[in-house]
């Protein structure tokens, strides 16, 4: 099996208020996105990775990871979604065949036994898979005015996380077609339920966090320096 790692890394961030789009935010020694891109790179599985880019990015030659010959750059989109769609009609060229890892640029500390265990799920759900992790907290509805309304059954629900693993061909098209309907996608599996698609959930690690806020950077340093 051919496997194609995407990454969407176009967003601007602007919730970190930082000065440069968080994947660039420096995590130790080197930025966010390196080292999402280092646990990709590093997985022999993996066969290539495609680094969906802002049009104007200018941080990215700058990476040493840049010029590996596992991986290649595409533009992407207005949104997340856009940004995965540019990296699978890529995809699709190279190898219809192919399965799509999907990871977040802002997810550095995703361990190598993770990614493992999700493409390994594929002989228990051929249909596809993401990782995720149960939820813990007590679980509530609110009605628009912030009260609730009722208490949430915790043991059906999960956090989706990063890599999402799909066939390229069945991502790609199930997500163009939620696009054009215009149904809000957060991530690849919403695309597939939308096309009546049943993935798999395969339990990750919770420190597999996405940098959103500054507050997550700090976490993240302390997650990767247990790695
Ligand atoms: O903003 P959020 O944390 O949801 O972004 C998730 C990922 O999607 C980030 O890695 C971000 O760079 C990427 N993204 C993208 N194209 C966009 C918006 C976000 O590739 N237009």
């Amino acid at each position: 099996r051919s496997i194609i790692a995407i990454v969407p890394a176009a967003g601007v961030g602007s919730r970190m208020g930082a000065d440069k789009p968080k994947q660039y935010l420096m995590l130790g020694q080197q930025s966010i996105l390196a080292h999402t891109l280092d646990a990709l790179l590093a997985h022999s599985e993996i066969d290539l990775v495609v680094v969906a880019l802002h049009p104007e990015d200018k941080y990215f030659s700058k990476l040493p990871q840049s010029q590996h010959p596992k991986l290649t750059q595409v533009i992407g989109g207005e949104e997340r979604a856009d940004s995965v769609l540019a990296a699978l009609d890529y995809a699709q060229t190279l190898n219809p065949n192919a399965w799509a890892l999907v990871h977040d640029a802002a997810r550095p500390c995703v361990s190598h036994e993770d990614i493992t265990q999700l493409i390994e799920s594929v002989h228990i759900h051929p249909q596809g898979a993401i990782l995720a992790a149960p939820v813990r907290d007590t679980m509530k509805r609110s009605d628009a005015s912030g009260h609730i309304v009722s208490t949430v059954d915790r043991a059906l629900l999960w956090h989706a996380l990063t890599p999402q693993f799909f066939p390229v061909s069945s991502l790609r098209s199930h997500l163009s077609a939620a696009l054009a309907a215009h149904v809000s996608i957060t991530d690849e599996a919403s695309a597939m339920e939308w096309a009546g698609v049943m993935p798999g959930l395969v339990q990750g690690r919770m420190d597999n966090i996405k940098v959103t806020h500054p507050d997550d950077l700090q976490l993240a340093a302390l997650f990767m320096s247990q790695k």
